[in-house]
């Protein structure tokens, strides 16, 4: 028994946002962020009306009727986001009530993987669908990164990478030789889990600053609360990123966990139809693509007119590619991913 991808779907809010409007918010140019991207523009939610999961149902639904299947059917929700409707419940039961499913025979799981969010629902996915636990699991990559940025001077160099958007999959048993998941390979370091992060607001309550022990002004009081007035005032709850390491991590483990599950399979990589790599920067993929050896049309880059979606960005990517018919039955397609925590990891999936 293995694990194929049954339907996709992928939903990108209609308004874009190009790097001169950025321009406009930030001390910016459309050059800088090209040079060091590739990115030309990006997409934006509908501020105060779509959420992560209102996107994430939108491409659900066409993931559901592309696998031919109901919502109703779905036996499982696996939802991967670093920015969920609210802080708690995660958006898996978010997703459920969104999408009217309203059996309960059914369970939601949420992944916070950040940008390799995708490829760990993916194995964890396979693994229930090979032990015959689940026949029809849903998994959506959803982001709403628009509503966490900082538009100021001082996070331009994050907020110009990312985007909004979602990509679902439905996944389900086969017993067909040639289809069907690999392998997935998956490796995390914590050693750097602050240079790619959003350490605020957090259980740590301010303490890391070193100046707020306890979120309430009495520190007689024995809790907190996770957000405090230093936070707010000192423009601390938006994301920060040491781009330079994040960059030279990223170009060695692509590679790496590429050629490890290919390994696994016991492949090569001219083996490989198409690679679809987590879309964090153009130049990042480039060099993967460079020390891989591929040509162009095996790679997928699609960050030009998205950005970087993060846990949503390889479904995105993935369906485009199937939408736009490079993807044909028992093509060898890789999926890889790293990101913040570090972690990474690769899918190997025969379509
Ligand atoms: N517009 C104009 N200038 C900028 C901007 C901007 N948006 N952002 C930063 N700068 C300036 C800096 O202030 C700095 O100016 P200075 O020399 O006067 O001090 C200069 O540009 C160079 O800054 P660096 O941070 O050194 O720029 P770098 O060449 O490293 O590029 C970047 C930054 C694009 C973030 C790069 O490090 C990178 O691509 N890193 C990989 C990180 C990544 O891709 N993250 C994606 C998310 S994580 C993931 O998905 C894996």
């Amino acid at each position: 028994m293995k694990t194929k991808i049954a339907g996709i779907g992928k939903y990108l809010p209609k308004r874009v946002v190009t790097n001169q409007e950025l321009t406009t918010y930030m001390d910016t140019t459309n050059e800088w962020i090209i040079e060091r991207t590739g990115i030309e523009e990006r997409r934006y939610a509908e501020k105060h009306k779509e959420t992560t999961t209102t996107m994430a149902a939108a491409a659900a639904r066409i993931a559901i009727e592309r696998a031919g299947i109901t919502p109703e059917d779905i036996d499982f929700i696996i939802f991967a986001t670093l920015s969920p409707d609210y802080y708690f419940p995660g958006c898996g039961v978010l997703l459920q009530r969104e999408l009217g499913l309203t059996k309960t025979e059914i369970g939601a799981l949420d992944i916070r993987n950040q940008c390799t969010g995708f490829v760990y629902g993916l194995s964890v996915a396979d693994q229930f669908i090979k032990t015959g636990m689940y026949k029809n699991i849903l998994l959506v990559g959803s982001e709403m990164h628009s509503m966490g940025l900082d538009f100021s001077d001082e996070g331009r160099a994050v907020t110009v990478i990312f985007g909004d958007g979602a990509g679902a999959v439905v996944l389900q048993p086969t017993t067909k030789e040639n289809q069907g998941i690999l392998n997935t390979v998956l490796h995390s370091d914590g050693t750097h889990a602050e240079e790619l992060a959003m350490i605020n607001p957090g259980s740590h309550g301010g303490y890391h600053l070193g100046t707020e022990k306890f979120g309430y002004p009495d520190p007689s009081i024995p809790g907190g609360v996770f957000v405090t007035q230093k936070m707010v005032d000192d423009n601390m709850l938006t994301p920060n990123m040491t781009g330079q390491l994040v960059f030279k991590n990223a170009v060695v483990k692509f590679p790496e966990v590429i050629k490890e599950g290919l390994a696994k399979a016991g492949l090569e990589k001219e083996a490989i139809d198409l690679l679809v790599p987590h879309q964090a920067n153009l130049r990042i993929s480039q060099f993967v693509q460079k020390v891989m050896g591929l040509p162009d049309e095996k790679v997928v880059n699609n960050i030009q007119k998205y950005g970087n979606t993060t846990a949503a960005s390889i479904p995105i990517a993935l369906c485009e590619a199937f939408e736009d018919g490079r993807i044909n039955e028992g093509d060898l397609v890789c999926l890889a991913a790293f990101g913040s925590g570090f972690t990474w990891g690769s899918v190997l999936v025969r379509w």
